[in-house]
């Protein structure tokens, strides 16, 4: 290929996003997708297979944002394909109800112990935004507790700025919420259980729900401090209100029971998102069935969707999860995820600068940060410009990583020793520039 016909090729997905940009607020369905965490433009993306992305200009990446998290199994997956293909020959949607939504329900039952019964919703917005009118409903009380720096989709009521101070009454975070949508909503430090108590000792029977990402993965990645989720757990229950746990990074993702698993923590109400879809759009809130039994029809609190159940997610999510089901599937994510952890930390060692590797299983996060972050204050003390140009150089080297500092990377047992070692390698050179 000739520079110039090069030339003319790398200017496709600019093309594109300049287009995209006078039809599309911003150019994009989703914010994050814009680049503006680290400025430039996107690459515009054709088709993808296993670990690779494949631009409109014909470069190849090794992706790391695997659809924000639903592509464990990388890319088309055989089983995934064939599933949906099949599915899509008998119909694309019926409204009415389909044996795969119980095949999807018993999956998700059978791995996840705390959920009885579950209903699928179409986002994981979806999914926090009914589990919360569900603990409202139940408890009969209005007030939630969420954590700064978590992110549970753009429900108004939680879209709260994240805030430090203890009992930090909810400001909007973005015009178009009233204040009075967040007014119900209560913030507390992340990996701070103490502000959680006085929130509970400041509004007692008020509160009817802890809302937590039990790994905070909107914030880069921030695992919990032992006994934080416990904590969690044991004031939701002193103070009768709910504990939901938000799994929908996490769960299928750290274990087939999600990080409540791994942790042993039983939230009353999950919400699952990204994986339990492979790809598709679904989410899905579930729990205990004496509170689960309060959704409508099968009891008062109402909740609905045209398209929840669809049968072409129904059949990706039941293809990934029995793939996920198979032996040794998350062993093998964790000694992937250990190889990324080791190489990049002796990247940072070698190249003397102040990283912290934070990582769980298959979901990572690579801070340009001179402390391990715990909460959301500390992370925004990460150094961004040093993220952008880290980023883009690892974008040079083909190496696709979320667009932001404050995003998690994921892998998929599609990931190869080798392509781990060609990210190891894109990351010392990356790194060497900075020194
Ligand atoms: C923990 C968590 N909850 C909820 C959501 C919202 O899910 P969706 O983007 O499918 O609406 C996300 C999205 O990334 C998330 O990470």
């Amino acid at each position: 290929m000739s520079n110039t016909e090069q030339e003319l090729q790398m200017t496709r997905s600019h093309a594109l996003f300049a287009e995209a940009q006078n039809l599309l607020p911003g150019g994009v369905n989703s914010p994050v997708r814009a680049f503006r965490g680290v400025g430039g433009d996107p690459v515009f993306i054709e088709r993808a297979e296993g670990e690779y992305l494949y631009d409109v200009d014909g470069n190849r990446y090794l992706d790391y944002v695997q659809s924000w998290g639903p592509m464990i199994l990388g890319h088309t997956h055989p089983a995934v394909v064939q599933a949906v293909t099949e599915a899509a020959q008998h119909g694309f949607s019926f409204g009415a109800p389909t044996e795969a939504e119980s095949v999807l329900a018993r999956l998700v039952i059978e791995s996840v112990p705390s959920v009885e019964m579950i209903r699928f919703v179409n986002s994981g917005t979806e999914a926090t935004m009914s589990a919360l009118r569900l603990a409202r409903a139940y408890t009969g009380r209005s007030k939630i507790i969420k954590f700064s720096g978590c992110y549970h989709g753009h429900a108004d009521m939680l879209l709260v700025q994240a805030g430090s101070g203890v009992a930090t009454m909810g400001l909007p975070d973005s015009p178009g919420v009233p204040v009075e949508t967040t007014a119900n909503t209560l913030t507390a430090e992340y990996n701070n259980a103490a502000e959680v108590e006085l929130l509970f000792k400041t509004y007692p029977q008020e509160i009817a729900a802890i809302i937590v990402e039990p790994i905070a993965a909107n914030m880069g990645l921030v695992p919990p401090q032992p006994d934080f989720m416990e904590r969690l757990r044991i004031l939701a229950d002193l103070h009768g209100a709910l504990l939901i746990i938000d799994e929908v990074m996490t769960g299928f993702r750290v274990a087939l029971g999600g990080m409540q698993g791994r942790l042993q923590v039983t939230p009353d109400l999950t919400c699952f998102g990204k994986i339990i879809g492979g790809g598709m759009p679904v989410g899905a809130y579930g729990g205990r069935r004496e509170i689960m039994e309060m959704v409508a029809p099968a009891g008062p609190m109402y909740q609905a969707g045209t398209l929840s159940g669809n049968p072409l997610a129904m059949a990706a999510g039941i293809a990934t999860l029995r793939e996920l089901r198979k032996p040794e599937q998350y062993a093998i994510l964790e000694r992937k995820g250990q190889l990324i952890e080791d190489g990049l930390n002796k990247v940072l060692r070698d190249s003397h600068i102040s990283g912290q590797l934070q990582r769980v299983g298959a979901m990572f996060c690579l801070y340009f940060n001179e402390q391990p972050v715990t909460n959301y204050t500390q992370a925004k003390q990460s150094d961004v410009q040093r993220f952008a140009r880290y980023f883009w150089a690892m974008l040079q080297q083909g190496i696709y990583l979320p667009p932001s500092q404050y995003e998690a990377c994921f892998i998929s047992l599609a990931l190869s020793d080798e392509q781990i070692e060609e990210t190891i390698s894109a990351a010392a050179h990356a790194l060497a520039g900075e020194r």
